[in-house]
């Protein structure tokens, strides 16, 4: 009798995307970095209608590692591509592998899925609103207006490495007018503020161990 041997794919949980995170990266902000991604991709799973729970947690699962490669390889020849290539070895899903590699234009990988054009959306936008939190009085998200993000975005001296044209392609991506877009990455970003480092105190250092808990639902979602 002739078997049929298949790789076995790797269940994509949180758990796994976190300890592959830290294992590539020790550095706080990019750790920070891919919980806001997170959060904005869960809610904007949402957003596209995703209820059931393993779904949601690989939607988030794709903002967790999306950049998990740039800290050891950080050139263009190789960010993305050696972080696909590992997790393929590893044996991730192909769908989320690639999500992962469609998040960056220069890939030319189109990104088609709900999941690809997600973090197109969520990804620059994540970091931008982060960015314009810490500028008000405040320096949190909390009581930053939408309003505050698309002013900002027209000043070209602020937050300069952020690529605008980025963030419009996945406002467009998702089939969001861009305020909606920015108020929802916002909303996304409040309950887990503190973790970010956007709610008005200094973050704490994300340690390898335990996995950061769940963003929770935003309250106006
Ligand atoms: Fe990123």
């Amino acid at each position: 009798m002739r078997r049929v041997y298949r790789r076995r794919m790797l269940e994509p949980t949180r758990a796994r995307a976190w300890a592959l995170l830290c294992e590539f990266t020790s550095t706080q902000p990019l750790r920070r970095h891919a919980l806001s991604v997170e959060a904005s991709m869960r809610a904007l799973a949402r957003r596209a209608g995703v209820t059931e729970p393993a779904e949601l947690e690989a939607w988030g699962v794709v903002g967790l590692i999306h950049d998990f490669d740039y800290e050891r390889f950080p050139s263009l020849d190789d960010h993305v591509w050696r972080g696909m290539e590992i997790l393929r070895q590893r044996g991730w899903p192909e769908r989320i592998v690639r999500a992962v590699g469609a998040h960056a234009s220069y890939t030319g990988i189109a990104p088609e899925a709900p999941m690809e054009r997600a973090i197109v959306a969520a990804d620059e936008l994540s970091g931008f609103v982060g960015a314009c939190a810490l500028v008000r009085p405040s320096r949190s998200v909390r009581d930053l207006p939408a309003a505050s993000v698309l002013k900002k975005m027209k000043d070209k001296a602020f937050a300069r490495s952020v690529d605008r044209g980025e963030i419009r392609r996945g406002a467009e991506l998702v089939g969001m007018p861009l305020g909606e877009l920015v108020a929802l990455v916002i909303a996304a970003q409040v309950p887990v503020a503190d973790a970010l480092g956007v709610g008005g105190v200094a973050p704490p250092d994300l340690p390898d161990d335990p996995v950061p808990p769940v963003p929770p639902e935003p309250a106006s979602d």
